[in-house]
């Protein structure tokens, strides 16, 4: 059975419904998810009697809050708190790409008119990088839509007016939307600072700045609020404290890392803990894989060498994004043959490997204690028997998974520094 996302939603809805507080005034969101929001601040007004006035983002929105009851002012002044969805949610930076609703020219407005502005989701929202699933909504004017679309495409973003029955989708505010597909090269920031050079548009679907907080909901019904620091997101947070109260001694220069073992050997807990004790970015890989590997994986038939291609092909991609920009990072992945390894060294030049390393019974024993997750042993055993683990001639690290988090990032980065004469 698959996983629902509504009860993720209303989890994440419940979460954010609980931080309003009579005397508030609130932007409302628009879209299923604050929908549901929505819903359930009505049900607390109701119940509580609680005195606020609400903001809406959109036409829809305000209908469904009227019909509720709560009411509702003009956008006129700051507001305490506001709450929407989002389709995509960066971990561990909060910018976002908002706007599959079309509300998204409103939805900015309330949201930079907010002293706290809060999104909300269930967990399909989270990415590693934006606009890796997400198309990006542009909201131009009617006026030379075409044209505006036109200089879209110069800029490689393979526009496509956004249709609605009997016609093109026009917008509250009574613009046409172009969605857009982002190039994975590009960083967002330069993205949008060039579609502002076009005139004919009137915003963009990026939300760079300003989201205080995400709160996600899962598939158990519930509810984690995330802030912009992605170990504190993943539950990491006194691990990592305790690692940076260790003053590690540190690499010259910033290290490319990538991160690798078989299932439940601890890659993106470590790969976090690495990337924050190292101050350089993070990449969970698996977000990397294109959309027919996931729809694949989803339907639980296993991917094949020539599905990899393309995803290893991105993982060198963000590993030679990092030597080009002299960052450094860390991605984690499970890369367990030397085939795979050596495709992605000849995309991205050399990196250092850290090997999580540990007996089947370990492994077994973390898979087994997994919480809503399902994985055969013989999965496993079938991942034990294609790892083929790091040569001589490969720049790895091996750790003992058996260790605690912080002696296997305390050795990793003791051992970088060493190689580099630190
Ligand atoms: C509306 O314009 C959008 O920004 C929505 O907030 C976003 O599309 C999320 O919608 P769902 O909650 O329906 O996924």
């Amino acid at each position: 059975m698959g996983i629902d996302p509504e009860i993720g939603k209303r989890a994440a809805a419940r979460e954010a419904a609980g931080l309003v507080a009579s005397g508030m005034r609130v932007g409302l969101g628009t879209g299923t998810t604050a929908a549901q929001f929505i819903d359930q601040l009505a049900a607390r007004v109701r119940a509580e009697a609680l005195d606020i006035e609400c903001v809406a983002t959109s036409e829809r929105t305000a209908a469904q809050a009227a019909a509720l009851g709560l009411r509702l002012a003009p956008l006129d002044g700051v507001l305490d708190l506001a709450v929407d969805g989002a389709d995509e949610i960066e971990f561990g930076t909060l910018r976002l790409i908002k706007g599959a609703g079309g509300a998204l020219l409103r939805e900015k407005l309330v949201a930079q008119s907010a002293r706290r502005f809060i999104v909300i989701a269930d967990r399909s929202k989270l990415v590693s990088r934006l606009g890796g699933r997400a198309r990006l909504p542009v909201e131009i004017v009617r006026h030379g839509a075409e044209r505006t679309c036109a200089r879209l495409a110069e800029l490689g973003l393979a526009p496509v007016l956004r249709a609605a029955p009997g016609g093109l989708f026009v917008s509250d505010g009574g613009h046409h939307i172009a969605d857009c597909t982002l190039p994975a090269d590009i960083a967002p920031q330069t993205i949008d600072t060039a579609l502002r050079t076009i005139a004919g548009i009137v915003e963009t679907g990026f939300f760079l700045s300003g989201c205080a907080a995400a709160i996600i909901g899962d598939e158990h019904g519930a509810a984690r609020a995330f802030d912009g620091d992605p170990v504190s997101a993943a539950g990491l947070a006194p691990v990592a404290a305790m690692l940076r109260c260790l003053e590690l001694p540190k690499p010259a220069a910033p290290p490319r890392l990538a991160v690798m073992g078989v299932s439940a050997s601890g890659k993106s807990t470590i790969g976090l803990l690495l990337a924050d004790a190292l101050g350089v970015p993070f990449c969970d890989g698996d977000d990397l894989h294109p959309p027919a590997n996931r729809a694949k994986m989803h339907a639980g038939q296993p991917l094949d060498d020539e599905d990899r291609m393309p995803w290893l092909h991105r993982i060198a991609m963000r590993l030679g994004e990092w030597r080009a920009n002299a960052t450094g990072g860390v991605i984690v992945s499970s890369l367990l043959t030397r085939r795979y390894r050596d495709l992605v060294r000849a995309g991205a030049g050399p990196f250092t490997l850290v090997h999580l390393d540990g007996s089947r019974a370990l492994l077994a024993a973390r898979i087994a204690a997994r919480r809503g997750h399902f994985m055969p042993a013989s999965l496993l055993d079938s991942q034990l028997a294609t790892l083929e683990p790091p040569m001589a001639d490969e720049d790895a690290i091996v750790v003992r998974i058996d260790e605690p988090p912080v002696s296997i990032v305390r050795r990793v980065v003791a051992e970088l520094a060493r190689r580099q004469g630190g």
